[in-house]
C-alpha cells in the first residue's frame, strides 16, 4: 500500500483554509493509503526557541485534526518529537547536505531576512529535519502547497543521494503533489490573499469559532459601494465572498447572489448573512467536537500513544536499517 504522510506546524488553529486546502482530502486519503500525520513540534523551535505553551499548541492540533475526521485507527497520528529516531535521521542526513544547497533554499532566505537575529543551524537545516520526517517511514507521497515544493525536492535530493553514496536502492524517492488543482482556493476575508496568510485579526474562519465571532467576521468582510453597471466585473474583495458562496452554499443561492449582483441590486448585507449562516452550520459540529475532545485528557494522550508506538515501529526499523547501511555495528 502506498504510504502518504504530511507533516503540520503547531502555529495555530486551523482555519477554513487549512481545511479545504488539505485537511478534507487527508480525511479521503486514509482510506486509500497507509497515512502518517504528524505534527512538526521540533521544527517549531527554529523560529520559537523558547516557546512556553508548545505542548497546548501540539494538543490543539491533534484535538482539531481529530474533530475534522482524522482517525487514529486508520492512520498514524503523531507528535515528531514522540519519534525521537527522527532526530538521529537527521543527523545522517545533514552529513551529505551542503551549505551551498541549504543556503539557497527560499525558505531559509525568507526566515533569515526575518529573524536577523536568529540565524540558526536549525533553520538552515529545516529541509533536512523535513526529509528525515518523510524518509523515515519511507512515504511515496507528500501532500504540500505550493511554498513547501522546494522542500520536497530537497528530500528528493537526499534521498537519490543517500542510494548513490551508500549503494543501496534504499529509500523510495517521494513525489509531491498538490490538491490545489482540484479546488478552490479559500480566500481571506480582508479583502486579499489566501486565508491564513495575513496575520490580520477578522482575515481567517477558524474552525474552533463560534457563531457569534463567525458572523462578526463575515459581517465586516470588506466590501465595496456596491456595482453601479450591469454585469460589471467584480473587484478582488467581491469576488473573494462570492468564492466562499461557492464553497460553503449551494449553486442556488450562489446564482441568485450573483443574479442580483449583475442586475445592481445586491445588497451585500443579505449575502454576508447568508454566507455567515452556511458556514456556522458547517463548522459547529467540528467547534463542538473540539470542545468535547479538548476535555477529555484521557483520550487525547491515549491517541498521542498509540500514534507514538505505530510511529516508532516504522521508525526505528529504517533508522536501524540505515545504520546498519552507513556502517554502524552493535558490540
Ligand atoms: P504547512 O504548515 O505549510 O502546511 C501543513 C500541511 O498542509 C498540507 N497542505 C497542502 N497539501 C496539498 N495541497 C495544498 N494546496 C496544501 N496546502 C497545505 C501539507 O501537507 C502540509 O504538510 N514545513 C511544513 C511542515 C512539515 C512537513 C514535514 C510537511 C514538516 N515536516 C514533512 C510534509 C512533510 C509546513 O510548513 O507545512
Amino acid at each position: 500500500m502506498e504510504i502518504v504522510l504530511s507533516g503540520i506546524r503547531p502555529t495555530g488553529n486551523l482555519h477554513l483554509g487549512n481545511y479545504f486546502g488539505a485537511v478534507r482530502n487527508f480525511v479521503k486519503m486514509q482510506d486509500e493509503a497507509n497515512c502518517f500525520f504528524f505534527i512538526a513540534d521540533y521544527h517549531s523551535l527554529t523560529t520559537h526557541p523558547k516557546p512556553d505553551d508548545l505542548h497546548a499548541r501540539v494538543k490543539q492540533v491533534l484535538v482539531e485534526y481529530l474533530a475534522a475526521g482524522l482517525d487514529p485507527e486508520k492512520s498514524t497520528l503523531y507528535v515528531q518529537s514522540d519519534l525521537q529516531e527522527t532526530a538521529e535521521l537527521y543527523l545522517f542526513l545533514n552529513m551529505n547536505a551542503y551549505m551551498g544547497e541549504l543556503e539557497r533554499v527560499t525558505t531559509f532566505k525568507e526566515k533569515a531576512r526575518k529573524q536577523p537575529d536568529n540565524v540558526n543551524a536549525g533553520l538552515l537545516t529545516y529541509p533536512s529535519l523535513m526529509a528525515a520526517d518523510i524518509l523515515i517511514h519511507k512515504a511515496h507521497k507528500v501532500p504540500v502547497g505550493k511554498d513547501q515544493e522546494q522542500h520536497l525536492e530537497m528530500t528528493r535530493t537526499f534521498a537519490r543521494r543517500f542510494n548513490r553514496m551508500y549503494q543501496e536502492d534504499y529509500f523510495p524517492i517521494p513525489q509531491a503533489f498538490n490538491f490545489g488543482e482540484e479546488l478552490v482556493k479559500v480566500p481571506g476575508l480582508d479583502g486579499s490573499g489566501k486565508m491564513g496568510k495575513s496575520e490580520g485579526e477578522g482575515n481567517a474562519i477558524f474552525l474552533s469559532d463560534d457563531p457569534k465571532t463567525i458572523r462578526k467576521k463575515v459581517m465586516r468582510a470588506v466590501t465595496d459601494s456596491g456595482p453601479t453597471e450591469p454585469n460589471q466585473s467584480k473587484p478582488e474583495a467581491i469576488e473573494n465572498l462570492f468564492t466562499m458562496l461557492r464553497i460553503m452554499s449551494t449553486p442556488d443561492a450562489y446564482n441568485f447572489f450573483d443574479e442580483q449582483y449583475n442586475n445592481c441590486t445586491i445588497r451585500y448585507g443579505d449575502l454576508k448573512k447568508h454566507l455567515a449562516e452556511e458556514i456556522v452550520h458547517f463548522t459547529d459540529p467540528i467547534r463542538n467536537r473540539i470542545l468535547e475532545l479538548g476535555n477529555n485528557e484521557q483520550y487525547i494522550s491515549k491517541v498521542a500513544r498509540l500514534g507514538a508506538e505505530k510511529a516508532r515501529e516504522s521508525g526505528r526499523k529504517t533508522v536501524n536499517e540505515v545504520r546498519e547501511i552507513i556502517g554502524f555495528k552493535s558490540f
